[in-house]
């Protein structure tokens, strides 16, 4: 995660949506289809400039309606997140809205979010749904992340949160509610191909290994890829959790040496969401050194959502990791991108800049790729490019294909 292999004097040459190739700007030069074509090639000269692949933001739940002020209000009084959510906030106070809301309004919100993070750099988002938490409303929160991403021109990677908490009217039945996750939401969502992962928060207040073990078997059964939230608040050993091989656990604030370890084998990914300690204002952030240290491999996300963390900025959650968890700046860009798209199991086709890849990139006006980190709250991203498709933030370039 060291090593970013940064080219000085580059030229990155895409066709049909896709990395040609990557070499110095006299190869490309002299490249013979680019010379034979040179009418049809639009060029963005970049000198001056860092250019990255895309930021793959691999943990956002975009599916809500309303900001929690209340709740931000309330924490500035000293107030904890559970004790919010315990007095009637958190979680469950943003459900009402979201059943009531059509699939147009839901999928208008999340278009709006997925251009924000664009603006950003980011060219790929794993959007979950968890705001509904009934069968309906959460289809229909699925529908709406379908319906954005396709009026959007970067890759939306959708997943599954039923389990996001035990809604109000399960309060007391909380196993009939994972009954309806496993026997309902799970196989209407695959069956509709809505969602490619199924997530669960595991923790205390929300669901417990056993819970998860039962969400991760229905999900297996019906061929869906599994990831959760976990050791936000409390620890809760992996061992019933790692057999299902999830793609990533996240948050990870808390976890044993001997878990670990263990990762250290395996090929899932820790995803780490600084902003949401940022937002909930703790003292203490994961610790990314021990994972770093031990070889477990890093990804980092916005977890953009209403509660613990409403940013879209890869940029800022990059800037946290460096500040607050010691990650070098070239370990943040590494998780920010390649890390992120091994976290969705998509690394061959995302987050790299290599030959055969997606023609994912974003434009920097810095002259060096440590300061995205460092100008924390600024956004210096002016282009971005999806599948080939020229995106610019500063209006430099007008949407074009190339
Ligand atoms: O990742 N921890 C669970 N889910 C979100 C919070 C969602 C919310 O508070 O609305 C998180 O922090
Ligand atoms: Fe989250």
């Amino acid at each position: 995660m060291q090593e970013l292999g940064i080219l000085t004097n580059a030229a990155v040459l895409c066709l049909g949506g896709k990395i040609v190739s990557v070499g110095t700007s006299r190869d490309a030069l002299r490249d013979s289809w680019a010379k034979r074509n040179k009418k049809k090639i639009v060029e963005i000269d970049c000198a001056g400039k860092v250019v990255l692949p895309g930021f793959v933001d691999s943990h956002t739940h975009p599916a809500f309606i309303h900001p929690r002020l209340v709740d931000f209000e309330k924490r500035i009084e000293g107030a904890s997140y559970e004790q919010i959510a315990d007095a009637g906030g958190g979680i469950r106070s943003s459900v009402e809205a979201v059943r009531n809301a059509g699939t147009n309004a839901l999928a208008s919100k999340i278009h709006a979010v997925l251009r924000e993070m664009a603006a950003q750099g980011t060219t790929t988002v794993e959007a979950k749904s968890g705001y509904g938490l009934t069968l309906d409303s959460e289809l229909k929160s699925l529908k709406a992340i379908r319906q954005a991403a396709r009026a959007w021109p970067g890759t939306v990677v959708p997943t599954l949160l039923g389990a996001h908490v035990v809604p109000n009217e399960f309060k007391d039945c909380s196993q009939k509610y994972v009954q309806i996750v496993c026997n309902q939401m799970i196989p209407q969502a695959a069956s509709r191909k809505l969602a490619r992962f199924v997530d669960v928060f595991c923790d205390r207040a929300a669901f417990t290994a056993e819970d998860t073990r039962q969400i991760f078997e229905a999900a297996r059964a019906h061929a869906l890829e599994v990831r959760a939230h976990v050791g936000q608040l409390t620890e809760t050993k992996l061992e019933t959790l790692l057999p299902f091989h999830p793609a990533s656990l996240d948050h990870m604030d808390h976890v044993s040496d001997a878990d670990v370890k263990t990762l250290a084998k395996l090929d899932t990914v820790v995803t780490l969401v600084p902003g949401a300690n940022y937002f909930l204002g703790l003292e203490t952030y994961p610790n990314a050194r021990r994972f770093l240290e031990a070889g477990v491999p890093v990804a980092l996300a916005t977890d953009y959502n209403p509660g613990t963390s409403p940013t879209v900025s890869m940029p800022m959650a990059m800037s946290l990791a460096c500040t607050q968890m010691k990650m070098s700046p070239a370990e943040a860009i590494a998780a920010a991108t390649i890390n992120g798209a091994w976290a969705l199991r998509i690394a061959r086709h995302k987050g790299s800049i290599e030959p055969g890849k997606d023609a994912d990139l974003a434009l920097f006006d810095v002259k060096d790729y440590r300061e995205i980190s460092y100008w924390f709250g600024a956004n210096h991203c002016t282009a971005t490019i999806f599948n080939g498709i020229i995106v610019s933030s500063d209006r430099t370039f007008s949407e074009q294909s190339s």
